[in-house]
């Protein structure tokens, strides 16, 4: 309970990045055990590091207010994916944005608030925010998130599985109406610049095609393939496309971009659908998963991770072990160095084992 000679009394937990299924289990059971086993007081910072920019943008979190949030999508203590404090977009009465540096001012509100430590749920963004924190004294936990299993240091990412699950369930009802109308049908899938979800998604739901960034597609070749199950006698197609499949040739597809530079993935599942639908002369519907992959309740499988590791963030912090996040190994939770999390993007192996499983289910990758 000791952290540099002093004991720990008060911690805060903010929620950072996209929100994901799971955020309240983490929630509640860093809540339980600060207070049950330390007998802490806890404070919840809303909207990821924002609420240490302006005063007062916190919630206390005792036992009743985490009682049964676990089921809950979505964040109790809210989140953002925009705001970073050393690149924060300041809006000017002109309407112009500048980008200046808040860091110093979340460090004093951190003091000011009179917390010991931060327990900070959130990806890639988040974490490297997180550890910049770290570097300027603040004695910060890590706990990883999102629904695009992209995080190097774990081996899932609590959010994962409710995405795929939703997915999946998309999938299985698209295939009755595929199916009776003939249709190809184009589903885009979240997952910024690694395919988890739809490689996941895609075997699960039987997909027929799947197109992910770590494999350039050919157009042609899927049209082919389109072509060739429909004389065949198939009738109908389930496409399944990545947001961030790249074309051979070609790129990525960005709806936008962030003044901090985040590119804003969309669009594929609309061009990979028309092109076929030429291609192919099949007629051809598009649908954009979009945010439900984020959204509703946990699995049984999300909210079982979620807890394990809100639980041993806070053992985290009782001992000291600041600069590090908890992560999945195996079958273990395991302590690592956030810089670990957030070197390298974790993408699908395109010659590992599921790739190959799903190619012996006859999936089509639009490589060969
Ligand atoms: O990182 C989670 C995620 O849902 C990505 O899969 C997706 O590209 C992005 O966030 C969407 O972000 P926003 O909520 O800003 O549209």
């Amino acid at each position: 309970m000791v952290k540099q000679g002093k004991t720990i009394k008060k911690i805060g937990i903010s929620t950072g990045g996209g929100d994901c299924p799971g955020l309240n289990a983490v929630i509640r059971a860093a809540v339980y055990t600060a207070i049950n086993t330390y007998g802490w007081e806890v404070i919840g910072i809303l909207d990821s590091f924002n609420g240490l920019i302006y005063p007062d943008q916190i919630k206390p979190l005792t036992i009743s207010d985490v009682k049964d949030i676990h089921y809950k999508g979505g964040t109790i203590i809210g989140t953002t994916n925009k705001g970073n404090p050393f690149k924060w977009e300041k809006k000017k009465p002109d309407g112009s944005v500048e980008i200046v540096d808040y860091s110093d001012r979340v460090m004093e509100n951190f003091e000011h608030l009179g917390l010991d430590a931060l327990i900070v749920i959130g990806g890639d963004g988040t974490q490297k925010i997180a550890l910049q924190f770290f570097e300027k004294g603040m004695p910060v936990v890590g706990v990883p998130k999102t629904i695009d299993n992209d995080l190097n240091a774990t081996d899932v990412t609590f959010g994962f599985n409710s995405a795929v699950r939703t997915a999946t369930e998309v999938l299985d009802k698209l295939r009755s109406t595929a199916e009776s109308h003939h249709r190809v049908m184009v589903v885009e899938m979240m997952g910024r610049h690694s395919g988890w979800i739809a490689l996941h998604s895609g075997i699960a739901g039987s997909a027929h095609v799947i197109l992910i960034p770590e494999i350039e597609f050919d157009i042609e070749k899927v049209a082919k393939f389109l072509k060739d199950r429909a004389e065949k006698g198939d009738k109908y197609s389930i496409v399944v496309v990545a947001e961030g499949a790249i074309p051979k040739g070609g790129e990525m597809s960005a709806v936008g971009r962030s003044a901090d530079g985040t590119v804003h993935l969309g669009g594929i599942g609309h061009k990979v659908g028309k092109a076929l639908e030429n291609l192919t002369g099949l007629e051809t519907r598009v649908m954009v998963v979009g945010h439900i992959q984020r959204g509703g309740s946990p699995t049984e499988f999300d909210r079982i991770l979620a807890s394990r590791y809100g639980e041993a963030s806070v053992h985290l912090v009782a001992n000291g072990d600041f600069g590090k996040m908890v992560a999945l190994r195996g079958t273990a939770i395991k302590a690592v160095p956030i810089q670990e999390a957030i070197g390298e993007t974790k993408k699908v192996y395109p010659s590992g084992t599921l790739v190959k499983v799903a190619r012996s289910l006859g999936i089509c990758f639009g490589d060969e």
